[in-house]
């Protein structure tokens, strides 16, 4: 049974919108990379559907590997950091490598991933999202290789994207509207 819609959510893309989004994407992907040893690296958790079915839209078969970013803070003192977990050993020298992950917020993931995937020296590293915030680019200063939808300014569900590991199941996308008591 699929899960409950949450709170004063609408929805923004439909199943079947982002299937075939997703698989446009997979299209512009192949075309980039013919002739390219890839390895696509997703990041875990809420990137899962968004790979999955990038994978089954492509006729490349490409390496897949994960990593997970967790970010931290600690007390109300700005101390904040994050931290990397590889899945496995990444063995990247020389590969094409495309991160997939599921959305461009602060761009904290991409400033923290992106310079650790070009220590193990790649022929080069581009970024997939499923989803860029409205502003995202500007707050992460730089612009990713492929998009899938633009999103306005605000929390996001389904399709893999969570609020506090709930909603990963829906298979549309939905924001959250701002209410009184979140
Ligand atoms: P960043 O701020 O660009 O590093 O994005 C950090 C991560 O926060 C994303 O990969 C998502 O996992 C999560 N995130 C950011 N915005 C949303 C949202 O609206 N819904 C669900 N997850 C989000
Ligand atoms: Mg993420």
């Amino acid at each position: 049974m699929p899960s409950l819609l949450p709170p004063h959510a609408h929805l923004l893309f439909g199943p079947d919108q982002i299937q075939e989004r997703v698989k446009a994407l997979a299209g512009e992907i192949d075309s980039v990379y013919k002739n390219l040893d890839l390895v696509v690296v997703g990041v875990l958790k809420g990137a899962v559907h968004f790979v999955s079915d990038l994978l089954r839209g492509m006729t490349l078969d490409p390496c897949v590997e994960w990593v997970r970013v967790s970010t931290y803070r600690e007390g109300t003192t700005a101390v904040s950091g994050s931290l990397i977990h590889f899945v496995g050993d990444l063995e990247l020298v020389g590969k094409d490598v495309l991160v997939a992950d599921d959305i461009l917020d602060s761009g904290r993931t991409y400033q923290t991933l992106n310079p650790a995937l070009l220590e193990r020296n790649p022929a080069r590293v581009r970024w997939a999202f499923l989803l860029e915030k409205e502003g995202a680019c500007e707050r992460a200063g730089f612009q990713p290789d492929f998009v899938g939808f633009h999103v306005p300014e605000a929390w996001v569900v389904g399709y893999g994207l969570d609020l506090a590991e709930k909603y990963r199941n829906l298979a549309g996308i939905y924001a959250l509207e701002q209410t009184e008591d979140r």
